[in-house]
């Protein structure tokens, strides 16, 4: 066992198989909290089964001491440490590190974090020619698959995944260069130059620079927007086993390369049921238009024949409230104050529709809340970031969760890859017919 591997509890679990009699005992593991989880690998070995979960509503992939949530209570913790109070006292980079490293840093080894982050922001000059590809209305996050995914082919020096100083080499760079992949996407949509990196600003500063700049003028950083940015990228830092995670993961445990790794992330979190919902929930409201029309939408998402759903609610870890979602809530307010924004249609809407829906028995009985994608999206767009780059923040902010999570699989002695089995539903052997007899 590894120093940090889940405990044995000294407690088994038997299955009796009623067909033949056979019984076997499979051990019961527990971790630091949360519940114990059936050691079920020798169970094709015993009984010659395997296990059927689509979506993996009861699996655990894989062992990892970076985040832990409760769905029941609504808590994360990252590496034990809740995210109310992450936020509170951290800044971004402080939880990049603690995420990274599995302490949050003292003051010398936050300068020093810092310093090789902001040297690692640049991207290699001809990158530029690589954006020059794509359409200039292509999906952002069309471009940050591409283009995360295109580092493999130009950090060779970073990509042999037995080597941890390659390791951590790769980590920093996608920590430090997601940022300008982002905000580059985002100037060639508008057909504006490209803004290189500037190192005196702090990591949230510097994106806002480079979403917003442009060589002609100064762009002044509204410290307020900044601090906003900053806490959101807390907020989407890290999340366990999601749907990209899990993604990332699975492409690491064949040995790829990380930025190909973190590539497949990413396209992964695209998808309007994860990550894309932040901007599904902003069209939604858009297409509400007002509170009269709430009680219609509500109908149509609890009408089992109909495939709306009422996007930025429900989670499949969180039956309480995502206590992202509350902060976010928060922040969205004050973010609106301290810019002056006193009259947000969008905002008034989404509190009546949460209001709601929390009264209706449909999302009462199935445990559906607010997830933290319900108020990002009204923020984003009161800090003046337009709806198509809402995942991509997102993305922006995952990266460390996902490296992150891939380094702590790499460094895991059971790790093997990734295969699950399938219950086969197809045809029975039978023979071809040549087509000219078909
Ligand atoms: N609106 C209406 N009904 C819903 C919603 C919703 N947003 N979410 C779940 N339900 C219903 C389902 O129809 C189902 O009802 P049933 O039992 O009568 O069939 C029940 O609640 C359980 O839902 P599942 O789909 O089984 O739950 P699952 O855990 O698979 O899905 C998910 C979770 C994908 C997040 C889902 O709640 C959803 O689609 N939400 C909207 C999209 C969204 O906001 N995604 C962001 C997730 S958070 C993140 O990635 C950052």
């Amino acid at each position: 066992m590894s120093q940090d591997q889940g405990q044995g509890t000294n407690k088994n679990v038997t299955i009796t198989d009623n067909s033949t009699g056979k019984q076997a005992t499979f051990p019961l593991i527990a971790g630091t909290d949360g519940p114990p989880v059936i050691d079920i690998r020798k169970l094709h070995a015993e009984l010659g089964y395997f296990t059927y979960d689509p979506g993996f509503i009861a699996t655990g992939s894989c062992e990892s001491d970076i985040t832990f949530i409760d769905g029941d209570q609504g808590i994360l913790l990252h590496r034990g440490y809740p995210i109310e109070q992450l936020v509170e006292h951290c800044n971004f980079l402080e939880v990049c590190y603690l995420l990274l490293n599995g302490q949050l840093p003292n003051p010398e080894e936050f300068q020093e974090f810092e310093s090789v982050i902001t040297n690692h922001t640049l991207l290699h000059e001809q990158l530029q020619y690589f954006y020059r590809g794509f359409r200039r209305d292509a999906h952002p996050m069309a471009i940050m698959c591409g283009v995360a995914g295109a580092l493999s082919a130009f950090y060779h020096d970073s990509t042999d995944i037995s080597d941890p100083q390659q390791r951590l080499i790769a980590s920093h760079r996608m920590i430090a260069k997601m940022p300008t992949i982002a905000g580059w996407a985002y100037k060639y949509s508008l057909g504006q130059p490209f803004m290189y990196p500037k190192n005196e600003l702090g990591y949230a500063e510097n994106f806002l620079w480079m979403l917003f700049g442009n060589p002609c003028e100064n762009y002044e950083i509204n410290p307020i927007v900044a601090k906003a940015m900053d806490r959101i990228l807390i907020l989407h830092a890290d999340h366990e086993q999601n749907a990209s995670t899990s993604t990332v993961r699975l492409s690491g445990s064949s040995g790829a390369n990380p930025f190909a790794c973190i590539s497949a992330g990413i396209a992964s979190l695209w998808g309007p049921a994860h990550g894309g919902a932040n901007e599904a929930v902003l069209n939604m409201l858009r297409e509400i238009g007002n509170k009269s029309n709430i009680d219609e939408y509500i109908k149509k998402a609890k009408d089992p024949n109909d495939p709306f759903r009422l996007m930025g609610f429900g989670h499949r870890v969180y039956k309480n409230f995502d206590p992202r979602a509350k902060i976010m809530q928060q922040t969205c307010h004050e973010v609106l104050n301290e810019l002056g924004i006193t009259d947000e249609p969008l905002l008034e809407l989404a509190i009546e529709l949460e209001r709601i829906a929390l009264e209706d028995e449909y999302f009462v009985s199935r445990k559906l809340y607010p997830n933290v994608d319900f108020y990002s999206g009204i923020i984003f767009q009161a800090l003046g970031i337009p709806t198509t780059m809402f995942t991509v923040l997102f993305a922006v902010a995952r990266t460390v969760g996902w490296i992150s999570q891939w380094k702590e699989m790499i460094e895991d002695p059971n790790q093997k890859i990734g295969r699950p089995r399938q219950l086969y539903t197809g045809q029975a052997p039978r023979f071809v017919t040549p087509i000219s007899e078909r």
